[in-house]
């Protein structure tokens, strides 16, 4: 079995859900490595509908374990409330099948008050759930992790400087607050990174869940208008706690045209192959799978943006890493004839209009790598597996 990490091609809500949820019917492990509450997904099971934010969907799976590794940063409060909503549901009856680092940095409600009021000075658009200033308080070690929640002494000390370096709130009500909560989550608090090499080494499939997308990333993504983790998959490695040789196969997951939520810019709402050659060099993919290909039905023609002229009149075929450019760059796009069949019912790859896959296979082309999945509707079923990335070559 080999090891796989799923990751946004674009600017998140690719879709990602579906496939995940795909993907976690073969995994053993899923884990969360970057990101928090910001991300999100709703999982409807058996027309019992479930919103997860933190904990990864193969709760719902007995059995399978999973693991909010030490780049995760947690929300306690939302955290709790996802254990609450599984354990009124009958699941997660068995603590141990949910691992949260003690390495994780916790978010405190002065992290959520600092972001909404950043956001009125610049507006990133960001979730408001305090998510950058819990990295910044990382980087600047100031940072309270969820070992620190488990202990009175470390966590009147930390809280104490944090709140001497600026933060107005009161120190004992914080303190307690942050107590109980701790106290609530030890006994899904562990070393996440033993125990899921443990996992690796009994050969267990794991699947590392990226959240948010590529063009999010804080070092890769469309820089100030991103989200402040690394969210392309070598991050997998290092927010989980393994060495980057136990991931044998990556998968980006892309619309079959492409969206951003938040600000910043947007060259093409077509799909944009500059974006997911770019997101195949950044993360490495070895698959993609695309999503919502059912929604591009009935156009006369279906573009594809091939390159970008930027205003110097100079044609460019790669993603510019320059901001500026990117903010004036205007589409090339090549014209490829479109299907008028309804999707949603073809459940094998043969049976999509000869113009559907031709219009999969045209991106291959561009991208440079295969498509291992397709998703036609928003039903489970409503799949067209080519290739499991679990299965080794
Ligand atoms: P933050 O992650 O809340 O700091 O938000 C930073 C940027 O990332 C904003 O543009 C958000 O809209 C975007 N973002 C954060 N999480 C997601 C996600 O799960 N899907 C799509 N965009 C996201």
């Amino acid at each position: 079995m080999s090891n796989v990490v799923i990751v946004g091609a674009q600017w998140g809500d690719e879709g990602k859900g579906k496939v995940v949820d795909l993907f976690t019917s073969w995994a053993d492990v899923v884990v969360r490595y970057q990101g928090g509450a910001n991300a999100g997904h709703t999982l409807v099971v058996g027309g019992v509908k479930t919103v997860l934010h933190l904990v990864p969907a193969g709760i719902l799976h007995p059995g399978k374990k999973c693991i909010i590794g030490n780049g995760v940063v947690v929300d306690p409060e939302a955290l709790l409330e996802e254990i609450d909503l599984l354990r009124s549901r009958g699941l997660l009856a068995d603590a141990t099948q949910l691992v949260v680092s003690e390495n994780a940095h916790v978010i405190l409600p002065y992290h959520k008050r600092i972001d909404a009021g950043r956001e009125k000075q610049k507006a990133i658009g960001t979730t408001g759930r305090g998510i950058g200033p819990c990295y910044e308080d990382k980087v600047a070690r100031r940072g309270i992790r969820v070992r620190d929640v488990l202990k009175e002494g470390a966590l009147r000390t930390k809280l104490e400087e944090r709140l001497l370096g600026g933060e107005k709130c009161e120190l004992e009500p914080l303190l307690q607050w942050s107590l109980k909560l701790g106290e609530r989550m030890r006994p899904y608090v562990g070393d996440a990174s033993e125990v899921l090499s443990h996992e690796v080494a009994k050969g267990r499939a794991v699947l590392f869940e990226g959240a948010q997308g590529t063009l999010l990333d804080i070092d890769h993504g469309t820089y100030p208008y991103v989200t402040s983790s690394n969210t392309v998959a070598g991050n997998a490695a290092v927010g989980a706690g393994l060495g980057p040789t136990s991931i044998h196969s990556v998968i980006g997951i892309t619309k079959a045209y492409t969206t951003r939520v938040g600000n910043g810019p947007l060259p093409c709402g077509w799909l944009d192959a500059l974006v997911l050659r770019y997101a195949a060099r950044v993360n490495g993919l070895s698959g993609l799978a695309m999503t919502k290909l059912d929604v591009l039905t009935g156009f006369e023609k279906i573009l594809v943006a091939i390159a970008y002229q930027l205003p110097n009149g100079k044609t460019v075929s790669e993603f510019p890493s320059d901001p500026q450019l990117l903010e004036q760059a205007q589409p090339v796009y090549e014209e490829l004839p479109g299907w008028k069949e309804r999707l949603g019912d073809q459940r094998e790859y043969q049976e999509l209009p000869e113009n559907t896959r031709r219009y999969i296979e045209r991106v291959e082309q561009l991208v440079g790598v295969e498509t291992i999945a397709v998703s036609v509707g928003a039903e489970r079923a409503q799949t067209i597996v080519r290739k499991n990335p679990f299965r080794h070559p």
